[in-house]
């Protein structure tokens, strides 16, 4: 070998050597830490960076939004992106986008079955939008993909049938580079379906008072209580962290609880960050839906782990607490909300013992299997070795098919040390056969349009595609999506 190879080798091997130091050295841990415990009650005001919470801060109910089609088969709703201004801390005014408002959107409520048109107007200040129906099953016209950008001033006004069970679906923009920025401004709200079976259980539906959202997020604040979308470069590689956890857009809020059983409709609607849920008291709950609707039945848990942009319904038994009793919500050890038990209003409502049946897809029916690999790392992530090209169909499907979707993460190959990746794919719900050959947890058995996938796992799942279009399956750390971990297929 010559002096000059021999002289590449070595510093090749120096340059991956330091690179291996940085990445080891800035590697941060996949759910946020807090920069310090907030104790609900009393503020530190001390050394901390993020913001004090306010002891009025009540966790506000996202509106649900208004039908306003008078025919029970028709819905049509109105919905406004614009630039907001918000005080997440008293006195301290942050940037914000919002759907209808300042945070966040109303919730859109519709049913099996019906025809649903929306308006979406584009009001935010020189920037395009798009709105993605995140696990709602519509053709890939009407999806809200990078495809259909609605420019500022513009009007885009999708029209589609609803066509699958109940469950708590999202809503989010999906511009090509710029998902992750709008959400983290506050673009996202909640889709609810409804239909037969979830008119017949009888469990709390009583919204904003038994029937609860919550949408989940971590931000970064800086220490005057203000936030900005801006990349380091340990974000880029894992992701965007908070220092604070907000819920329906208020940081640590309190709700006033039935002592009785309550519904909870949880949305991880971080950027990057996985959640272990929990109560301080490790009391246990039950989890009766998933991404996608209701499991075949409640699924007993004390810790429940949701990466970004999965939901799960779960119910709370508070009948067994004195009046003002409280208990917290914590991401491991970390409480960011408290419920406050109202002796005053009681329910006598049960945990039932079976919820919805799921018509099992027979993997024998699939036509074939498709390989999804992760790959890569900070701005080389990719899917099979490829990164997103809005100009380039990576996959096609025939429409009707059942396929098994293999996804694994090989981003953990070598000596870089591997980041948890959520899958997610549009236009359609799957149901998880195996993790690395083992049945999957209980809890997710039912419906899946997202789900976590680690580094070196491997996770089969299948689906019918049942809607005709393009459609995006990417990694749902918005980071890495907008960085090109995304590819598209088309059924047809
Ligand atoms: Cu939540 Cu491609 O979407
Ligand atoms: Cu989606
Ligand atoms: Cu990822």
């Amino acid at each position: 070998m010559s002096l000059m190879k021999k002289l590449i080798v070595v510093l090749a091997g120096l340059i991956l050597i330091v690179w291996g130091m940085f990445f080891f050295m800035n590697r941060q841990p996949q759910t946020p830490e807090p920069v310090d415990q907030i104790p609900i009650d009393e503020p530190d005001t001390g050394e901390i960076e993020a913001p004090v919470v306010a002891d009025d801060s009540t966790l506000p109910i996202p509106p649900l939004l208004e039908d306003t089609d008078p025919s029970p088969d028709r819905a049509e709703f109105r919905i406004i992106a614009q630039n907001g201004i918000k005080e997440f801390v008293p006195g301290v005014q942050t940037d914000t986008m919002g759907y209808n408002g300042n945070y966040l959107g109303p919730v859109i409520r519709t049913r099996r079955g019906e025809d649903v048109a929306i308006n979406i107007e584009n009001r935010i200040n020189g920037e395009m939008t798009t709105i993605h129906w995140h696990g709602l099953e519509v053709g890939g016209e009407d999806d809200g993909g990078p495809h259909s950008g609605i420019q500022p001033g513009e009007t885009w006004t999708p029209e589609f049938t609803i066509d699958q069970p109940a469950a708590t679906l999202w809503y989010h923009p999906h511009p090509e580079y710029n998902t992750g920025r709008q959400v983290y401004k506050g673009l996202a709200g909640l889709f609810i379906v409804d239909d037969e079976v979830s008119d017949s259980l009888d469990i709390p539906k009583d919204y904003g008072v038994n029937d609860i959202p919550l949408v989940i997020q971590d931000k970064r604040f800086r220490e005057d209580g203000s936030f900005e979308y801006i990349l380091s470069g340990p974000d880029i590689i894992f992701g965007l962290q908070g220092n604070a956890i907000i819920v329906n857009g208020e940081i640590e809020p309190y709700l006033n609880v039935e002592k009785g059983l309550m519904r909870f409709r949880i949305l991880n609607g971080s950027n990057a960050s996985i959640f272990e849920l929990r109560l301080d008291n490790n009391q246990s709950f039950h989890q009766i839906a998933s991404d996608g609707g209701f499991l075949e039945e409640p699924v007993e848990m004390n810790r429940l782990l949701l990466g970004p942009s999965e939901r799960a319904e779960i119910l709370i038994d508070f009948s067994d607490y004195e009046d003002g009793e409280r208990v917290r919500l914590a991401n491991q050890d970390w409480n960011f909300m408290e419920f406050v038990v109202d002796g005053d209003r009681e329910n006598d409502l049960s945990v039932p013992v079976s919820l919805a049946e799921i018509d099992r897809i027979n993997p024998q029916d699939a036509s074939r299997i498709r390989e999804f690999v992760f790959l890569g790392m900070g701005p080389s992530v990719n899917i099979n070795g490829k990164q997103f090209d809005i100009d380039r169909i990576d996959e096609v499907v025939s429409l009707g098919d059942t396929e098994i979707w293999e996804v694994s993460n090989q981003t953990g190959m070598g000596m870089m040390g591997g980041t948890i990746h959520p899958f997610h794919a549009h236009g359609t719900q799957f149901q998880i056969l195996d993790r690395d050959g083992n049945p999957p947890p209980a809890n997710e058995t039912g419906w899946k349009d997202s789900f976590i996938v680690y580094p070196g796992e491997t996770v089969r799942a299948i689906a019918t595609f049942k809607k005709p279009g393009v459609f995006m399956y990417h990694c749902h750390i918005l980071e890495h999506e907008d960085a090109g971990m995304m590819g598209q297929f088309l059924v047809e």
